[in-house]
């Protein structure tokens, strides 16, 4: 697959869009920094210093269901960063975590024609080199100890382990999902469509994840955050 690297961009994921719009059914992009980077549920993603990648995949490319592309892009990172020796852990269901901190985002899109889906970006930020985050990000942000010049081998470790993911058996990914999970048997705060707290109990079929709620009820989260609730918190 081929690597467009770049030094600055305003958002990788953005410019892959564009380049799907103009007719790319593949490639990855691959910045070492984003001027306007972006994060789920609208938010900005703090991009100064690490390994800013997307992935453009032809729809016809995926034989797990589209449900499950950003849990498969969690399941490739973790897979290439335990390669790398590193205890990493999935936080449903976007997220890496090491050593209790955040170092890995996920941001999936699907580029659309009227009804037609044209591609999907694959965007993963992960945080290595110094730490050069700002006060606010000191404590939930963390980055992996590896140097900036492993970006470019990373990158395309990553690239083709995501390709191998979205070709494997949809039940061995869930199974590597839920051993690598650090949310479930855990108390967890829910928010988005549905809000409260209860305990992470499973995936479902399309990496949903199954909450038994305080009012002892089961509800399957699809999309939305999750906060591990520390006890006492
Ligand atoms: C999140 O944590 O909410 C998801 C963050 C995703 C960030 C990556 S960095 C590469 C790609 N380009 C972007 O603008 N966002 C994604």
């Amino acid at each position: 697959m081929k690597i467009h690297r770049y030094p600055t961009l305003p958002s990788t994921n953005t410019l892959a869009k564009e380049m799907i719009r103009e007719g790319a059914r593949e490639g990855v992009i691959l910045a070492q920094r984003q001027t306007a980077g972006r994060g789920r549920l609208g938010r900005s993603f703090f991009s100064e210093n690490g390994l800013f990648m997307s992935i453009i995949l032809a729809p016809e490319r995926l034989h797990i269901p589209v449900a499950l592309l950003t849990s498969a892009a969690a399941a490739s990172v973790c897979r290439v960063l335990c390669d790398e020796g590193l205890e990493v852990g999935i936080k449903w269901v976007n997220d890496l975590f090491y050593e209790n901190k955040k170092v890995c985002g996920i941001l999936t899109e699907a580029v659309t024609l009227g009804e037609t889906i044209l591609g999907y970006v694959v965007g993963i930020g992960l945080n290595l080199g110094e730490d050069v985050f700002p006060e606010e990000l000191q404590e939930i942000a963390g980055v992996l100890p590896l140097p900036l010049t492993r970006r470019d081998a990373l990158a395309q470790a990553i690239a083709l382990a995501l390709a191998k993911t979205i070709e494997s058996d949809t039940g061995e990914l869930l199974s590597y999902l839920k051993e690598q999970s650090i949310v479930l048997g855990k108390e967890i705060r829910y928010f988005g469509a549905s809000e409260g707290e209860g305990r992470a109990i499973d995936l479902d079929d399309e990496g949903g994840l199954v909450v038994l709620t305080a009012e002892n009820e089961r509800l399957t989260l699809k999309t939305g955050e999750i906060s591990l609730r520390l006890k006492n918190s």
